[in-house]
């Protein structure tokens, strides 16, 4: 595997994959690895001829007291695994490389309708970060596809949305969440929690399964399910953000005779900030 950090490298190696007309599958990540970023690898080498990941903490993603700065950076140990699992490349910029003339100076890309609700409204400007970071890593890999975790569910959905406006030749590939054994979701952030709130983090699958079974029943008021679902994270130990079922072709609250919803949600415990969703057709 090359470890790469200069873009006219990249570009000089990815250009002679596709000489040989390989296609070249991406797989961005911001690094400290788990087995859910190992999934999207593997998928990503079943469907394409090269795989080539990204490790970059993207700053813009980040607002003001967010956890930018203390985000675990494990480089050696990333591309190691990486190496194992059979990436071809690894491009790991720094931000003078990927921002040049800075942060400020940067063109951004906003997706509209679906980045200022949710995950965005607890925090403003995530998803213009998001966007703009994976438009430059297209722009600069020019993939024939790239993979993301269905566990950022709206991360997914402004990147498909925003892959679509933006006419990029680029298959969006979503794969399936990575779940512990005891159903919490992998993320690095579950690096955060203390033993004890380890314990407890399942409980938010186990209540987004509760309130898909009551959905599928068909009982009960939306806006009330949402409430006590909540309530019950409270009273568990979270502190809910949100907890919402939505169309899931476009987070908007459903109208009725909508059949495909997702619930999603977001909760604090700690210092960590864990999101989950499942999706389900009536
Ligand atoms: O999901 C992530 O790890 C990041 O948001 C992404 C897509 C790599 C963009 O920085």
């Amino acid at each position: 595997m090359e470890l790469i950090a200069e873009i006219a490298h990249l570009r000089a190696q990815v250009a002679l994959w596709r000489l040989n007309g390989e296609k070249i599958a991406l797989v961005p990540t911001m690094g400290n690895l788990h087995d859910g970023h190992l999934k999207l690898v593997a998928e990503a080498r079943q469907r394409g001829d090269r795989c080539v990941a990204t490790i970059f903490v993207n700053p813009l993603q980040f607002g003001e007291g967010e956890d930018f700065d203390s985000y675990p950076r494990t480089l050696q140990e990333d591309a190691e695994k990486l190496q194992q699992a059979g990436v071809d490349l690894l491009f790991a910029p720094s931000v003078e490389v990927v921002y040049p003339a800075g942060q400020a100076a940067q063109s951004q890309i906003e997706v509209p309708l679906i980045s200022d609700i949710l995950c965005g409204a607890s925090r403003p400007g995530h998803f213009v970060g998001v966007a703009t970071v994976v438009a430059k890593l297209f722009n600069l890999v020019q993939p024939d596809m790239a993979l993301f975790g269905e566990k950022d569910f709206q991360q997914l959905m402004v990147i498909r949305w925003m892959t679509r406006d933006l006419c990029f030749p680029i298959e969006i590939i979503g794969v399936t969440t990575d779940r512990e054994t005891d159903g919490l979701a992998r993320s690095s952030r579950n690096g955060y929690l203390t033993a004890d709130e380890r314990e407890l983090a399942p409980a938010l699958y186990a209540v987004l399964n509760a309130a898909a079974e009551e959905l599928q029943d068909g009982e009960g008021d939306l806006a009330e399910m949402e409430l006590s679902a909540a309530n019950t994270l409270k009273e568990i130990g979270f502190e809910s953000d949100y907890f919402t079922i939505r169309r899931a072709a476009d987070l908007q609250r459903p109208e009725s005779g909508d059949t495909a919803l997702v619930i999603l949600a977001a909760a604090y415990l700690g210092r960590a900030r864990l999101i989950d969703n499942i999706t389900l057709t009536l």
